[in-house]
């Protein structure tokens, strides 16, 4: 059996990761690390508690004591680090949260997949930074994508702390040697997201009746993809990509805030009445979108959802589980 350490597992698209992967992957086990914050839930991983082939490990990923304990226990050929201050909103309350553990966090796992993977018969292994289209900035205008070349101009502590942690991961592969792939993806959506995300708040007030807020004009855009897409391109990735290389996973798809809410409250039967505009996001960002064609090309990779189906997937999802959403 060879091991993953995945950290930040018990999070939306960590969670997720782990689920789809064991099951198509039968030779492996998951070690899962997480700090178990507010997004972190073990609920979403329910169904592996008993799973021989799954370990949960308590534990912050800025411990360094923690981590080479982990490094030299498991011996994993592959980490995967999913762990992250993931809320730009709560980047904004609270900076240093957010870079001790996207930078410190991502910086302490680099340090000791060097030290652990010093040694011969490591050739293969990978160290995989799950990063965003965030790191790129805004677009101003319709028509411009971000490609892997484009400069980093972040402009929120949750993405300046990601383009951080991109840095250090190119800085290791490079002086060190470090295997290490960096993928960057779009929005994504699907269950087990936190309630506190923009899609996962739409569906759940408008269930509720309650206004769903708007920041600015709504007329910022994001490209959407479903979770279980941007696991697959992780997973090319893994097998697939090249040592140093940076992938773009995105779906192409492209909506507005306020489109997107209007058609979530169309498919819950509710009035657009329950939009409500507040002030704007500091620093908010207008457009992100990516050229994805290096992964569709080098890794062989593409989206099986589109959009629309999947959202009404997802609102199904929120819908039948009440009892995960509170
Ligand atoms: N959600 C998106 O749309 C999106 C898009 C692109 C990239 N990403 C990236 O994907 C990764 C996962 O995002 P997500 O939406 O699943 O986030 P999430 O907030 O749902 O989950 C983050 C997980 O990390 C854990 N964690 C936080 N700090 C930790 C620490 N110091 N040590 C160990 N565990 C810690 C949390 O407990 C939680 O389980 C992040 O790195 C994020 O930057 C997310």
């Amino acid at each position: 059996m060879k091991v993953i350490l995945v950290t930040g597992g018990a999070g939306f698209i960590g969670s997720n990761f782990i689920k789809y992967f064991l099951k198509r992957n039968k030779n492996y086990i998951v070690v899962n690390m997480d700090k178990l914050t507010y997004a972190g839930n073990l609920n979403n991983l329910k169904e592996l508690e008993s799973s021989p082939r799954y370990h949960f490990v308590k534990g912050d990923i800025c411990n360094n004591e923690l981590v080479n304990y982990v490094l030299k226990k498991y011996r994993p050929c592959y980490i995967i680090n999913f762990a992250a201050e993931s809320h730009v909103d709560r980047s904004i309350d609270h900076p240093f949260t957010a870079a001790d553990t996207n930078i410190i966090g991502t910086l302490t796992l680099l340090e000791g997949a060097r030290f652990i993977w010093s040694k011969p018969g490591t050739a293969g292994n990978r160290f995989i930074q799950i990063s965003t289209d965030e790191v790129y900035g805004s677009i101003n205008n319709d028509t411009d994508y971000f490609t892997e070349e484009s400069s980093l101009m972040p402009n929120s502590p949750y993405s300046a702390s990601k383009a951080g942690a991109d840095l250090l991961v190119r800085a290791f592969s490079k002086t060190y040697g470090v295997p290490a792939i960096i993928t960057r993806s779009c929005n994504n959506y699907g269950p087990y997201q936190n309630i506190e995300k923009f899609i996962p708040t739409c569906i759940t007030h408008a269930l509720q009746d309650k206004p769903i807020p708007i920041y600015g004009d709504g007329e910022n855009k994001r490209e959407w993809i479903h979770v279980l897409d941007h696991c697959t391109g992780i997973i090319r990735a893994l097998f697939y990509g090249k040592p140093g290389e940076i992938y773009n996973i995105g779906s192409g798809e492209e909506i507005s805030n306020i489109e997107l809410a209007k058609h979530i409250l169309k498919y819950l039967n509710k009035p657009e009445s329950a939009l409500k505009m507040v002030s704007d996001r500091p620093g908010h960002d207008r457009r992100y979108a990516m050229n994805s064609y290096k992964a569709r090309s080098n890794l062989n990779w593409s989206c099986k959802y589109s959009f629309s189906d999947g959202l009404k997937e997802t609102i199904q999802w929120y819908k039948s589980n009440r009892s995960w959403r509170e």
